[in-house]
């Protein structure tokens, strides 16, 4: 049903997305993180919002745990409950987008297509995607939930790596290897990517400054 039927129509707001972005000094964009529970998508995407705070960027992370408490409580992890949870996700992201933020989000949006799908919901440059990449043996290894334990005992239903699939990303932003780099290492090559890609616009930094 179009929006006309639905009797529903866009209301515009005075203030652009361009006039927060201006105010707040720096673009706003959504990072994605996808990857295996356990990879550190959450642990990387907290730790750069600390650091991208302390240089004064307005940023925010959505994290798959803390979202399902609340608008997402209603979604288990069936593929159509996970697009759905991604699909709700996507257009949070967008919003806050608007509002002039950098999101940072974190799922382990497990299916090429609905990866695809949020990423329709934006411009090209507004979407950057990042894989988190570590294999599942030591997913397994670090299971720091002890979910994975669980899900071996046959405890949690379709749990990603182990009875429900995960499609690697065939050509995200950035590649994040977690088995090969620390948290601080992590960090900094978002951020040096970030700024190579213009979705940044740090002043430049000497190593010893990567603290949070
Ligand atoms: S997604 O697949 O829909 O993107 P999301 O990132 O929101 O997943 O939530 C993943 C988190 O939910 C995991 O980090 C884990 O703590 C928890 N979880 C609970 N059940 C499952 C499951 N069956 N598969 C994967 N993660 C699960």
């Amino acid at each position: 049903m179009s929006n006309e039927e639905r009797n529903i129509t866009w209301q515009t707001s005075s203030l652009s997305r361009q006039d927060r972005e201006r105010f707040n000094g720096h673009r706003s964009r959504t990072v994605w993180f996808t990857g295996l529970s356990g990879a550190g998508k959450s642990s990387i995407a907290f730790a750069l919002e600390s650091y991208l705070s302390e240089q004064g960027v307005r940023c925010y992370v959505l994290d798959g745990d803390n979202v399902r408490h609340g608008l997402n409580r209603d979604l288990g992890f069936t593929s159509s409950d996970r697009q759905e949870n991604l699909r709700r996700i996507g257009e949070v992201s967008k919003l806050m987008v608007d509002a002039g933020l950098l999101v940072l989000s974190a799922f382990i949006s497990p299916h090429e297509e609905d990866r695809e799908m949020v990423k329709q919901l934006f411009e090209p440059e507004d979407f950057i995607e990042i894989y988190v990449r570590c294999s599942i043996e030591e997913c397994e290894r670090r299971d720091p939930k002890g979910l994975y334990k669980k899900a071996r005992n046959g405890e949690i239903p379709h749990f990603t790596g182990i009875s429900a699939p995960y499609d690697i990303p065939k050509s995200p932003s950035l590649i994040i290897d977690t088995e090969q780099y620390n948290i601080a290492e992590a960090v900094q090559q978002i951020v040096e990517h970030l700024q190579h890609i213009g979705a940044l616009n740090l002043p430049v930094q000497t190593d010893s400054a990567l603290t949070y």
